[in-house]
């Protein structure tokens, strides 16, 4: 016990926690929890309370707590050669065999993987790469970078601004003058209700045709987004987005980075979400599911098309400047290699898809008919309820009154199941590991009505 109290003290005095309501946590306001242990979809706090992780973490320990396989790849790895750079030109087993797996993976048209710790850093990497790439194709002024409204894609100074979160902008003097947005792919929250998809589809490539028009083509270097929009919503794209999108950045000569940090590795019941909706990215960003988050790895997968580029850079320019310390780190690379062999050897991708679609299923049946839920809605191991106080003329709740994060607050407290409220809307999110079963998807959705029934009636 005495431990268990010092550790509450030593955190509120010690530790500057990430996303956090900093004032409130210090002065003890709100809750901390300690995560001791963890095996499967379960995790363990230090008081001994199991609680169902239906978010894996931060969508990212795709295939579940606990995983012997993976502890001892990183066992071995640090005994063996716990670090070495990758330098000019040096590697080591696990980053070689690693890259090779990825490009196995990755659709036919990618040539090399860059690695790096997170998603943010390797969308820093990948803008840097379309600066590059511009600057040695002789078109200088091709550099800014389109992001779309409620996109995540990190937390740095470019990405920061590239996610279109108000959160991440706020008082951080972001988004930095290179990142535009334009409209989010998020049908159920168009603003025109008349609408239908096909029509929503249409304004979305419009908007897009007209954000270039505006800046000049000659002045955009890349867009970039997630197959399926995460952290924003979790909102699947409206049927026929991509292709639209698609044949507008074609027209105008832009890069395409598919930012795959949530979706690479099977978490929509596919190996990636470009194979999943027919995209066609230059640039794939890399990171949660390549390790499960046994060990911090991304990846930055560059085509053919920009690959060729850059070797002519190196020719023209010597060596690139570009390059973190812990690139390719051997101990982040083993992980890899070892969590990619497991999803193979556990059929984990179908599983993902399955009871995935199971969960979808499950969770819209019980809810679909619910008074104040707008919309469930998800795709593979991935799912989302959006609450609102009037569904008939879909009027939101006031953002004051927090209504998903009771919800996500009831189900902890009820049910002991960990979903995550969504930063922006009233959005319940779920992505749990790839290797939940159905019982524990009957569980996951029972909660979430048993905690939607004590908030809202
Ligand atoms: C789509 C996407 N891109 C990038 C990131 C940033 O990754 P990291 O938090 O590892 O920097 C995230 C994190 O959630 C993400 O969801």
């Amino acid at each position: 016990m005495l431990r268990n109290d010092q550790l509450d003290q030593w955190d509120r005095d010690n530790f500057f926690h990430p996303s956090t309501h900093l004032a409130q946590h210090a002065r003890g306001e709100s809750p901390s929890r300690v995560i001791r242990t963890a095996s499967g979809v379960f995790i363990e706090d230090r008081n001994g309370t199991r609680l169902l992780d239906a978010f894996a973490g931060l969508y990212c320990v795709n295939v579940g707590y606990g995983r012997a396989e993976i502890a001892e790849a990183i066992a071995e790895q640090a005994r063996e050669l716990a670090y070495y750079h990758s330098y000019v030109g040096h590697g080591t087993e696990a980053s070689i065999t690693l890259a090779k797996m990825i490009l196995d993976r990755a659709p036919a048209h990618m040539s090399k993987v860059y690695f790096g710790l997170g998603g943010s850093d390797a969308n820093e990497t990948n803008v840097k790469l379309v600066w590059y790439y511009n600057n040695i194709l002789g078109r200088p002024k091709k550099k800014k970078i389109i992001s779309r409204w409620r996109g995540y894609h990190g937390s740095g100074l470019v990405t920061g601004s590239l996610t279109g979160l108000e959160l991440f902008h706020k008082k951080f003097d972001l988004p930095v003058e290179q990142v535009i947005h334009t409209t989010a792919p998020y049908y159920y929250r168009r603003e025109n209700l008349d609408q239908t998809e096909a029509q929503f589809v249409e304004q979305c490539a419009a908007d897009l045709e007209e954000l270039i028009a505006r800046e000049g083509a000659d002045t955009i270097g890349a867009f970039i987004g997630e197959p399926l929009l995460g952290t924003g919503g979790i909102v699947p794209p409206p049927e026929g987005y991509w292709a639209a999108i698609q044949d507008v950045l074609k027209k105008h000569d832009i890069l395409l980075i598919a930012d795959e940090v949530v979706t690479g590795f099977g978490r929509l019941g596919t190996m990636f979400g470009s194979e999943h909706y027919g995209i066609e990215p230059d640039i794939i960003t890399i990171a949660k599911g390549l390790t499960s988050a046994y060990a911090p790895l991304s990846g930055s997968i560059v085509s053919d098309k920009v690959w060729s580029v850059l070797e002519q850079g190196t020719d023209e320019n010597g060596p690139i400047g570009h390059g973190w310390t812990y690139s390719a780190h051997p101990i982040g690379a083993a992980a890899g290699v070892a969590n990619l062999k497991l999803i193979d050897d556990l059929n984990l991708i179908t599983n993902a898809g399955e009871v995935g679609a199971y969960l979808n299923d499950t969770m819209t049946a019980a809810l679909a008919d619910h008074p104040h839920v707008g919309d469930v809605r998800g795709e593979g191991m991935i799912c989302a309820v959006e609450f609102v106080k009037d569904k008939a003329d879909r009027v939101f709740f006031d953002p004051a009154d927090k209504i998903g994060a009771q919800i996500s607050g009831k189900l902890l407290e009820q049910d002991k199941i960990i979903a995550r409220a969504m930063p922006q809307g009233d959005i319940l999110g779920f992505a749990p590991p790839f290797c939940l079963t159905r019982e524990e998807a009957d569980q996951v959705v029972a909660g979430t009505v048993r905690a939607i029934k004590a908030v809202l009636g």
